[in-house]
């Protein structure tokens, strides 16, 4: 039987994109590119987003008034992060709202707990977890996850935040008593070879397309570079395929998945987490590949098909992160030699101060050498200076 494909939205339909950080600006200027009317909910004013969205409405992720109106003025909604109530998206869908990915895929997702219970009863394969509380015994958490473990926040965290590897019992003692406040989890130490990821996507009309694996490299916790593609054995490169497209079928959901796993020394395949939208070890996509992910995303929610995702470069991305132990405005140097380079695309975005760690922006490279790009990207990385002012 043919489906029958579900209605398009053409330019200039309205998209909406609850979070106006890095990626709903991607998303953005994909969606500015194509013709669409683009408006950004975010509670900070001129955020990166929507320096260049149509519109932004300043409201907090939690604000059912606000995230209503969104709804009511855009023909579909996205999201570009996981924090934000999803029990308002969950009600606005019954109300006939289009969202995607749904509010039930966030609200399974952003919880990790929730999200690794879903991909083991799905027989999917995770590192051993438990969930941990006032009357967890440190002994009974050893005995199922071993030591070190990491000790995990289920909800909020990213880029490292809200993790901590726990030692000992007074490790245990003394980090349970400062994120008491949330739910929290326990999670077996992967030692891993590798990080891989991929980042697949699903049209309405249930077609699936694949990017290819690529290969992240972290510091304290936090995207450093990704080498795409990512040198696997084609055993390893099914395997990964099936997983994502399993957890996929398991959300049973429409748009753009990220998942990213641990690769051990003999083989086996973890996943560590799932996130419901365009991801930072995607970024390569936008000059490597013939479709972006962001592009692929603004296909996916109008309904229009799925665009290539070839890769005509190897490629490497490296994150620009920030400075200083507090928000501070800055200044930039360096770009001028960094631009001097051929085949190095650089991102900034836009935001108005820096911090340690923060995501400022990030530098792609092509070359037909993956070991070429890797250099050329890390000593670019090196030559910009933010200084906080
Ligand atoms: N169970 C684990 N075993 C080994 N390393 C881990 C484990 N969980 C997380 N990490 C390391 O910490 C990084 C960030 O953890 P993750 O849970 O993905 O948090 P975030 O939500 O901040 O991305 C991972 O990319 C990995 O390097
Ligand atoms: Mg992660």
């Amino acid at each position: 039987m043919i489906k029958k494909p579900k209605k398009v939205l053409n330019p200039p339909s309205k998209i909406g994109i609850i979070g106006g950080g890095q990626l709903g600006r991607m998303i953005c200027i994909e969606a500015k590119r194509m013709g669409y009317h683009v408006i950004i909910l975010d509670p900070t004013p001129s955020s990166s987003a929507s320096q260049v969205a149509d519109e932004q409405i300043v409201a907090s992720f939690d604000d059912k008034k606000y995230i209503e109106s969104l709804a009511n003025i855009c023909d579909v909604i996205t999201y570009e992060f996981e924090h934000i109530d999803a029990t308002i998206l969950i009600e606005l869908e019954a109300k006939g709202y289009k969202i995607y990915p749904s509010g039930n895929t966030l609200k399974k997702i952003q919880d990790k707990f929730i999200q690794k219970t879903m991909l083991k009863d799905a027989s999917l394969q995770v590192a051993d977890f438990v969930f941990i509380n006032a009357d967890t015994d440190f002994d009974m958490v050893v005995n199922i996850i071993g030591l070190p473990f990491m000790l995990k926040t289920c909800q909020g965290g990213y880029d490292g935040k809200g993790n901590c590897i726990i030692k000992n019992k007074n490790d245990y003692e003394y980090y349970y008593e400062i994120l008491k406040d949330y739910r929290l989890m326990g999670e077996r130490l992967i030692d891993f070879e590798r990080e891989l990821s991929i980042i697949v996507a699903r049209d309405l009309n249930n077609n699936y397309a694949y990017y290819p694996i690529v290969e992240n490299a972290h510091k304290h916790s936090i995207l450093h570079f990704t080498k795409s593609p990512a040198l696997v054995d084609a055993k390893i490169e099914s395997k990964i395929k099936s997983m994502a497209k399993a957890i996929v079928d398991v959300l049973d959901d429409y748009g753009v998945f990220c998942v990213e796993f641990f690769l051990t020394s003999n083989g086996e395949v973890y996943i560590n987490e799932i996130a419901p939208r365009p991801h930072n070890s995607g970024h390569y996509t936008i000059e490597a590949c013939s479709t972006s992910q962001f592009e692929q995303l603004v296909r996916i929610i109008t309904g229009m098909p799925l665009g290539s995702t070839k890769q005509n470069f190897p490629c490497v991305m490296a994150n620009i992160l920030g400075n200083g132990s507090v928000e501070k405005r800055y200044s930039i140097e360096g770009i001028d030699e960094v631009l001097s380079e051929d085949d190095l695309y650089l991102h900034l975005y836009g935001k108005g101060t820096t911090k340690d760690m923060k995501k400022m922006g990030h530098l792609s490279v092509l070359s037909n050498s993956i070991e070429v790009a890797e250099e050329k990207a890390l000593k670019a990385i090196e030559k910009l200076i933010i200084k906080p002012m």
